[in-house]
């Protein structure tokens, strides 16, 4: 039996295309800014959200964590959603690293109006923090995939400019956002001081993220990188994938949206869970499996061979990506229809 991975777009392995770009890839030594590959896919990022410069990073946490440090003095605030990745599964770096207190608002599946962020936004008195960043998750990962709207964002950006916030996007999927909106991620970036995007879920690389932002943005960030030990030597054996899934992987992000879909709607009709298909967005299906546990509903499915990871006590994330196709999904529905 197949084993059908969904836990998450990470899983995915890099394509053929991909591991050739590795071999072929020019190489330096980047923290010298001396590795031509990097330095490529830096001014293809750059130049895609266009944004002045762009900073390859490893991971999409550090990306985070060092965009905060940029924007941010040691006893800031930062004002997020309350399931933000950012705030609930980064170990607490913004805060342990950074210095910075979240202030938390509760958007709906990850989405807050200009009004919620009126009302957590405390102005600058002497009692308070300082309030300097703002930060926005898009798509949202812990909202079940769900994407921004235009009118949303620039109400929270404009709020935000008009008091001095900066505003941090985590895009780790904003690719997968922008397919699934039609708005361009440029018109994303034109929103926000910084962006961060991941190389390694739906885009299907190995490893890597990366940030854009002004100039001045980046060269501060570069610093940081380097204080929280993400300085790479030959790193083009990272940034060539990405090239690759620049030019290549991002509108097939489509297929993932449209699987999600079918998943969604399989597993309401065929398997009895219970979610909002209509709510679907993007590639992640997040189901209520009560009265079952999540950790029971997933070990049940891990034996018929569907992996999925838990979202809470009775919450169950499906997420789709390069690798699983149409039959797949047919395969799921058919292997987690018989409870038996
Ligand atoms: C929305 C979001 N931001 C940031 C990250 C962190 O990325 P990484 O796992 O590369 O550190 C993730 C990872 O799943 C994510 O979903």
């Amino acid at each position: 039996m197949k084993t059908i991975d969904l836990r998450s777009d990470t899983v995915t392995l890099p394509t053929a295309e991909m591991l050739e770009a590795v071999k072929q890839a020019k190489l330096g030594d980047d923290v010298m800014e001396e590795d031509p590959t990097v330095i490529a896919l830096e001014t293809l990022a750059a130049k895609r959200f266009g944004k002045e410069s762009a900073l390859l990073v490893p991971s999409g946490t550090m990306a985070n964590l060092v965009s905060v440090m940029t924007h941010c003095r040691h006893g800031d605030e930062m004002i997020c959603d309350a399931n933000a990745h950012i705030y609930y599964y980064e170990v607490g770096a913004v805060s342990a690293i950074a210095g910075v207190i979240p202030r938390l608002v509760e958007g709906k599946r990850g989405i807050f109006s200009v009004e919620q962020l009126e009302h957590a936004y405390r102005g600058q008195e002497l009692h308070f923090p300082n309030t300097s960043l703002l930060e926005i998750e898009n798509t949202h990962n812990r909202g079940g995939g769900s994407v921004w709207s235009m009118s949303d964002l620039k109400a929270a950006c404009d709020f935000a400019r008009e008091n001095g916030l900066k505003v941090h996007m985590d895009g780790a999927r904003v690719f997968n956002a922008s397919v699934a909106s039609g708005i361009s991620v440029k018109k994303y970036a034109e929103n926000v001081d910084s962006l961060m995007f991941c190389l390694s879920k739906g885009l299907s690389c190995p490893v890597g993220s990366l940030i854009v932002g002004d100039k001045d943005f980046i060269a501060k960030a570069r610093k940081n990188r380097k204080l929280v030990g993400g300085g790479m030597r030959q790193a083009g054996v990272i940034a060539a994938p990405g090239i690759v899934a620049l030019n290549k992987m991002v509108d097939r992000l489509s297929e993932d949206h449209a699987n999600a879909k079918k998943l969604a709607k399989g597993l309401k009709d065929e398997c009895g869970l219970s979610l909002d298909v209509s709510a679907v967005q993007t590639n992640i299906v997040v189901a209520n499996v009560s009265p079952m546990l999540a950790d029971d509903y997933i070990a049940e499915a891990t034996k018929k061979g569907v992996l999925t990871l838990s979202f809470g006590k009775h919450a169950v994330r499906f997420v789709t990506h390069y690798g699983i196709d149409a039959e797949d999904i047919d395969q799921v529905i058919e292997r987690l229809r018989s409870r038996s």
